[in-house]
């Protein structure tokens, strides 16, 4: 065998090709074999290629003429074969028939393949093919019907020996970079069916004499750089069905004789510079299923005639310079899934007939249109329809939902007005709606629910006011939503949070406000969120995409707070402590002098305390829980009263029934739980529970706490035993337990009303603009100072002291709240007043962390030494900056050590303060914040020692 191949590689040399002919044995083997030879077959789609086989007639992909047993078709597409088109193949004398599409041939396209004489069809299509087409190829190809080289890398011109190829039926070019003009000989190939040279670098004019192509039912020249005009005898193919001249460069008008394509279907002329009238004679084209003169210069109206067209399903006249409206005959077209008629000079109102759905409607008048009025006039088939950018003016329509096909709506960029029909809830296939670009006004209708498979909704730059529709939650395929630049108001809907698909959310530049839904998190997909330019509050969701969200999304919210726009919430601490590492030091000396690197802690060290300590609370207080959801569950099967109930009735007396006490003297509340408790009432949230403000039967205003922490509190005499106790405290800076209200299910404590609201408020809020004076300052910590000795002189521990817990009363005057309510615990377990209760960063004393201390009032002298500090600095007890955390109390230590305390006060004060009491209150503070309780001094003591700080002149003003 390896004689044989040799003795035809040799034989094989261009001049024994003809010596070969008369060989006795069968060449087609041999010629296969060698073919082989030169290829890469990484499929080993030929292994049945066996060269001591006598015959190829039965190997994949070749086929023999039954009477002389010799290959007449080679069919190797999609092989994945490599290499070059070998001469082998020249021993195929019989061949008819050469098809290698879609594989991956390189080098140039072979011009001895003329000597296969009976070849009919070459396909080379789909490989990778370079050079030029050789103009030998075709001198001698005068069986050959069809030709394909698309998709290959050819360059170069077509030749011109190709205008002898008079059998030729299908010549494919089409995607290669052949360069020139077209050969006008072409026109002489009259048997051509199909021509397509698509995708080229072909240039020049369009030679004349198309029309001797009476057989051509294929053309194109899509996508190549030819000028001048359409050929003006293209009418005489009689036979096209389909016209490719898309994106060229021709000019001109329509030519007349196109009027005679009467067989045509497709037209597409997109892309060029034609100009002129679209002619009436178009009516004619009634084969037509697509129309696309997109992208010209077309200008005058659609004529009427288009009504004609019965079978058209796509119209597509957009980017051009098209007036007047389009014609009402249109509806005749009922057919058509797609109108474009976007980017025109469109005016007039949208015509409503547009809109008429499939169901049966009146008959258009016969005059104006002439024939044809079998079928009821309606678009009800149609998917696609844009209007955009036209001038387009008046109402929506309001039966557009009747077009309960489409898929794609864009009125956008118009000069439409009015309000958005509930209609478009009727459009249950859409996926698009875009009316952006308008001036619609009215309210974005809560119907739009209705369009369940919505993916982008564009409304933008409207005047578009009222609430976002929460049924918008039922469009659940939504990705993209902009309602960017109009006037909407309300809230953010939460359920927004449910649209998993969301991708871009743009509602900037509306007037929306109330706080983010925090399950906007939730939203895996989000690209972008735009909220900027609104009146949005409280603070922005964290985690997801929101820990990224650039902050020009959220820029100009003046009350939105969060990291990411520089602004910590008064809520967002998180709930564990920093625990300073020398927080067990009993030495006495102040940390920062042995560490005073340890002010700035790196936001990641704070994380993994963090996370410690949270876990390991979490799994105490769970358990904890446990215990006494268990133990508590059938005491308290007895009783009915839940926390949705009306209680404003109920029998005082009915053990059934829960207990309400005033202290001193009776009062209803006016309005059953519901109303009370319910969210807009809501004045604030912390460790023990919901704050909410209602007014009672007697006109008084109450603050009113439900402790949300039900299953740790005592059975109901030890709680009316405790609550009696702290409703005996009085005192000026104390705020006042009126009453209380038990049930096993619901407990709520009634407190004095405070309506200027808290200490923080009054240090951090910056909005109003008022800054409290230093003597306010100073009166604010006498004041705790004083509220704070009281409560330890009566035995009772805070435990909870922030900022947010001291309320300011009229004439300035502070009011410690939330004292005691520890001692509704069932035990004073650390773990849990750690979790529960002292969840506010930076106040909480450090033997909390340290379980063989034992916590005593020092834990309150701790936390008041870091108000006092706040006070005076303005500053919160714990900072987040950009990449650090600052630590109050190490701060001014520091500064103290360096002897530049005074630059600590608070700026906003500038020079308006006493320093001779600012700098002892800020010792003071340090003093009270000590690492070790007992060097801390006694709440008493603090007051005496404000009380000489206090100067002399100022203290006699305090007394009158
Ligand atoms: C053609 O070859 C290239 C690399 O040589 C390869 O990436 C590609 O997959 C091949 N194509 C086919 C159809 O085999
Ligand atoms: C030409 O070849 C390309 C690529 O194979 C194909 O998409 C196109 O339909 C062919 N044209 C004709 C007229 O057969
Ligand atoms: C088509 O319109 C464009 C834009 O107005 C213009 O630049 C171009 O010259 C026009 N072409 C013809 C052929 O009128
Ligand atoms: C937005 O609404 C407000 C109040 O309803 C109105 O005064 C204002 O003119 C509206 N703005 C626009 C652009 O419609």
């Amino acid at each position: 065998m390896l004689f044989k191949l040799l003795f035809l590689l040799l034989a094989l040399a261009p001049a024994s090709i003809y010596a070969l002919e008369d060989t006795v044995f069968n060449d087609d083997v041999l010629g296969l074999i060698v073919f082989k030879a030169g290829l890469q077959d990484p499929m080993g789609k030929l292994v049945t290629w066996n060269e001591d086989d006598q015959t190829p007639c039965n190997w994949i992909g070749v086929k023999c003429d039954p009477k002389t047993n010799r290959v007449s078709e080679l069919v190797l597409d999609g092989f994945s074969l490599c290499g070059h088109i070998d001469r082998g193949l020249l021993r195929l004398q019989f061949l008819q028939k050469l098809s290698l599409a879609n594989n991956n041939f390189t080098g140039t396209v072979n011009s001895a393949l003329s000597h296969l004489a009976n070849l009919q069809v070459i396909d080379l299509s789909g490989n990778s093919l370079s050079g030029t087409i050789p103009q030998q190829l075709f001198l001698q190809s005068g069986s050959v019907r069809l030709v394909s080289f698309a998709k290959n890398k050819l360059t170069g011109n077509i030749p011109q020996s190709l205008t002898t190829c008079f059998s030729l039926e299908l010549l494919n070019f089409s995607s290669n970079h052949l360069s020139g003009k077209l050969p006008s000989g072409l026109w002489y190939l009259r048997g051509l069916q199909s021509l397509d040279v698509s995708h080229n670098l072909l240039q020049g004019h369009i030679p004349p004499g198309i029309q001797n192509l009476y057989d051509l039912r294929f053309l194109s020249l899509h996508k190549n750089r030819f000028s001048g005009k359409l050929p003006e005898d293209i009418g005489g193919c009689l036979l096209l069905k389909s016209i490719d001249f898309s994106e060229n460069i021709l000019s001109g008008a329509l030519p007349h004789s196109m009027q005679m394509l009467t067989s045509c279907t497709y037209l597409n002329l997109r892309g060029n510079s034609l100009t002129g009238e679209l002619p009436p004679w178009i009516g004619e084209l009634k084969n037509l299923e697509t129309l696309d003169l997109s992208s010209n210069n077309f200008s005058g109206r659609v004529p009427s005639s288009i009504g004609n067209l019965q079978l058209l399903k796509s119209f597509n006249v957009s980017m051009n310079y098209l007036t007047g409206s389009l014609p009402e005959s249109m509806a005749n077209c009922n057919s058509l899934f797609s109108i474009d008629a976007s980017h025109n000079h469109l005016s007039g109102n949208l015509p409503s007939w547009m809109f008429r759905g499939a169901m049966p409607s009146v008959p258009l008048s016969s005059q104006r249109l002439g024939e044809n009025l079998s079928s009821p006039a309606s678009l009800g088939s149609l998917q696609v329809l844009d209007l955009s950018s036209n001038v387009f003016c008046g109402h929506i329509p309001s039966n557009v939902g009747e077009l309960g096909n489409l898929q794609l709506l864009n009125i956008s960029r118009n000069h439409l007005v009015g309000c958005i029909p509930g209609s478009i809830g009727e459009l249950k296939s859409a996926y698009a709606l875009d009316f952006s670009v308008n001036q619609l006004n009215g309210s974005i209708p809560a119907e739009i629910g209705g369009a369940i498979l919505l993916e982008e909704l564009r409304l933008e730059q409207n005047f578009l006011a009222g609430e976002i529709p929460v049924q918008i939650h039922k469009c659940s395929l939504l990705s993209s939503l902009i309602l960017s630049h109009n006037n909407l108001t309300g809230p953010i809907p939460a359920a927004l949070a449910n649209l998993s698909n969301l991708e871009n959310v743009d509602l900037c530049f509306n007037r929306l406000s109330g706080s983010l839904p925090k399950d906007l998190i939730n939203l895996s997909h989000l690209l972008s969120f735009n909220i900027s330019h609104n009146h949005l509050e409280g603070e922005l969701p964290v985690g997801g995409f929101f820990n990224t969200i650039s902050p020009f999304s959220i820029s100009h919210n003046p009350s939105l707070c969060g990291a990411a726009v520089n602004t910590s919430c008064p809520s967002l601490h998180p709930k564990p402590i920093v625990l300073n590492p020398n927080s067990s030091d009993t030495n006495g000396n102040s940390p920062s002098h042995n560490h005073p690197h340890q002010i700035i802690l790196t936001i990641s060290s704070i994380i993994a305390i963090a996370a410690a300590s949270f876990i390991l609370l979490g799994v105490v207080a769970v358990t904890i829980l446990n215990i006494h959801a268990r133990s508590s569950h059938s005491r308290s099967a007895a009783l009915v009263l839940s926390a949705g109930e009306d209680f404003s009735c109920s029998p005082k007396t009915n053990p059934e029934y829960g207990n309400f006490v005033m202290f001193s003297g009776d009062a209803e509340f006016v309005v059953g739980a519901q109303t009370l408790l319910n969210k807009d009432a809501e004045l604030g949230r912390g460790g023990f529970g919901v704050v909410f403000k209602t007014v009672l039967r007697d006109g008084c205003l109450v603050a009113i706490k439900k402790l949300t922490v039900t299953s740790l509190i005592k059975s109901r005499e030890d709680f009316e035993s405790e609550v009696k106790k702290l409703g005996q405290i009085r005192h000026h800076n104390l705020v006042a337990l009126e009453g209380y209200y038990w049930t096993a299910s619901m407990q709520l404590l009634i407190y004095e009303y405070l309506p200027s609201g808290s200490l923080y408020k009054h240090i951090h809020d910056r909005t109003g603009g008022n800054c409290l004076s230093w003597r306010q300052r100073f009166k604010i910590v006498l004041g705790m100072a004083k509220g704070l000795a009281y409560l330890h002189h009566n035995g009772i521990i805070h435990y909870n002291l922030k900022s947010t817990n001291v309320l300011i009363g009229s004439s300035g005057k502070p009011k410690v709240g939330d004292y005691g309510l520890a001692r509704l615990l069932p035990m004073l377990d650390r773990c849990i007043l750690s979790s529960k209760i002292q969840s506010a960063l930076g106040y909480m004393a450090p033997e909390f962390a340290c379980k063989t201390v034992t916590i005593t009032d020092k834990c309150d002298v701790y936390g008041f030494g870091i108000l006092a500090l706040e006070v005076v600095t303005g500053k919160r007890p714990v900072e987040y900056m950009e990449d650090d955390v600052i630590v109050l109390c190490d701060m001014v230590r520091a500064a103290l050590d360096e002897g530049m305390v005074e630059q600590c006060v608070d700026e906003r004060l500038r020079s308006n303060f006493r320093i001779e009491e600012a700098i002892p209150v800020m010792k003071l503070g340090l003093i009270c914040a000590s690492q070790v309780p007992s060097n801390r001094p006694d709440m008493n003591e603090v007051v005496n020692i404000l009380e000489l700080i206090q100067s002399p002149s100022e203290a006699d003003e305090e007394l009158e």
